[in-house]
């Protein structure tokens, strides 16, 4: 079998997407849990952009032993050095650097012509090898580059020192065909291919990002870019979980990675809970119907045997099927299994914090899933805000205008205001408004059932703008009025 190196961007390409941002710990925690899934090399951020970018990449440099920390650039000089000094305490260090090569990008982006392109690709190579050995370099938008001069590009930075050379399809265009057929040009046209790993890096624009991925395997791709649940830029990156499994189950494409395929479901749960990124259902591999058979006949043919509609065991994902379900009854180390099974791991304190919190919930709603312990875990979170709502009454129904009062505590200090509105959430947002004097517009407003049944527990995620910025805030609450405040709340402990 080939090997598959398995580079993750779930912290760069996914945490770009607009209220994914992650603070340092939470990075910390997902790099460690992809360590654990056997991810080859983690990019952990885009140090120039950021002071936090840039602390991240030092933070996850000194969490993580096993796999390779990139750091990406532009293909200029600053940034180059500054990722140099964020990857100072890596073990196994790697910058990616590269340029636009398409027209589009060459004629719009840079106003320049191919040469120059050409040029800059070298130089940018040369510079970061200065300061490490493992160099990847990116073609942006090669999916719509012109075959002969992306295999000039390829050549001149393998000739540079690139020791990875990424062929992004950055809009998501590329038919598999087209793709596999591109990657299989460099490997024939391109003089010392193989001193560089090709690496994919698909979009999912056109819902084709997978299909994209496996097609470059198959013509010669040795490094595929991924990210957990396929989160990413617009429609998202290729998801890690889906490449992992179509290796694990066409072992005749003879590529195989070194993914503990027993580590995926887990770690997609910690990624969508962190980032209050929900999975869509019916997503492949990890969504909550992937298993799950309704239709009479599938559920007659799963009884009979197992393999009639299933190709892959759900224990190979770490869908535990014995896993405890979870009443009122459940103790302590019931919940912490749970937690750890959805890759939560908590000190004594907050475990005994959630366990509490567990216990009213699980007394107002008999049946507790994972998303209702995912959020619990999620909760704890606020408990450093300096904004906190300390209590909220409304009055609401049929021919009355409904009434708030809330109660705020901004640090230390208790602040209370009663509005009306044209519903209960209104009069609470407006009551909140009137206490913290700030010009805020609610952009977004998404209020989601998280399982079913008039017991639930309602998502709340909102899009709060103030002063140009706009500020992401999520909370989960069995009385959705109570979720849309505490959602609101958050967003504006955001604002700072
Ligand atoms: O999609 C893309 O082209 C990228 C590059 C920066 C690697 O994310
Ligand atoms: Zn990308």
């Amino acid at each position: 079998m080939d090997r598959l190196f398995i580079f993750d961007t779930t912290l760069r390409d996914g945490e770009q997407v607009p209220g994914c941002q992650l603070n340092t710990v939470e990075k910390i925690q997902v790099a460690k849990a992809l360590e654990l899934l056997g991810v080859d090399i983690i990019e952990a951020g885009f140090p120039v952009s950021s002071p936090g970018d840039f602390n991240s990449v030092v933070e996850i440099s000194k969490a993580v032993t096993s796999p390779t920390v990139c750091a990406l650039t532009r293909g200029v000089e600053k940034d180059i050095d500054v990722a140099a000094e964020a990857l100072k305490y890596a073990k196994r260090k790697r910058i990616h650097t590269g340029i636009g090569t398409s027209a589009y990008h060459i004629k719009y982006k840079f106003n320049a012509t191919q040469e120059e392109i050409l040029k800059r690709a070298v130089a940018a190579t040369k510079y970061a090898k200065k300061y490490v050995e493992d160099v990847e370099f990116y073609c942006e938008d090669a999916g719509r580059t012109e075959n002969e001069y992306l295999a000039r590009v390829v050549e001149a930075v393998i000739k540079a020192g690139a020791t990875v050379v990424n062929i992004p399809d950055t809009t998501g265009y590329c038919l598999p065909a087209e793709f596999g057929a591109k990657i299989k040009y460099l490997m024939e046209h391109v003089d010392g291919i193989h001193k560089a790993i090709i690496s994919t890096h698909c979009h999912n624009d056109l819902g084709m990002a997978t299909a994209n991925t496996i097609a470059g395997i198959a013509n010669g791709a040795r490094q595929a870019e991924l990210t957990i649940n396929g989160i990413g830029e617009r429609a998202g990156n290729t998801s890690l979980e889906e490449v992992a499994m179509i290796l694990k189950c066409h072992k005749h494409l003879g590529v195989a990675t070194n993914i503990n395929t027993r580590e995926i479901y887990s770690t997609s749960r910690m990624v969508s809970s962190l980032m209050n990124m929900p999975v869509q259902p019916n997503k492949a591999i990890v969504g909550r119907n992937a298993f799950a058979h309704s239709s009479g006949i599938h559920q007659d043919g799963v009884l009979k045997n197992v393999q009639t509609y299933e190709i892959i065991d759900p224990k190979d994902v770490g869908i535990d099927d014995n896993s405890i379900v979870l009443t009122a009854r459940s103790g302590r180390a019931a919940l912490k299994h749970h937690l750890q099974m959805l890759g939560i791991e908590l000190d004594r304190e907050k475990l005994d914090n959630i366990y509490q919190e567990f216990l009213k919930l699980a007394d107002r709603k008999k049946d507790i899933r994972d998303n209702d312990i995912l959020m619990l875990a999620g909760e704890g979170r606020k408990a450093s805000f300096r904004i906190k709502l300390e209590y909220m009454q409304v009055t609401s129904g049929i021919g009355v205008r409904p009434v708030a009062s809330v109660c705020l505590n901004i640090a230390g200090e208790k602040f209370e205001a009663t509005a009306s509105g044209n519903g209960p959430v209104d009069a609470a947002i407006k009551a909140v408004k009137t206490i913290v004097h700030r010009q805020m517009t609610i952009q977004e407003f998404l209020i989601q059932a998280m399982n079913k049944g008039s017991d639930d527990v309602g998502k709340v995620h909102m899009q709060v703008a103030c002063d140009g910025n706009v500020y992401y805030g999520f909370a989960a609450n069995t009385d959705i009025v109570a979720a849309s405040i505490e959602a609101f709340i958050d967003a504006v402990n955001k604002i700072g």
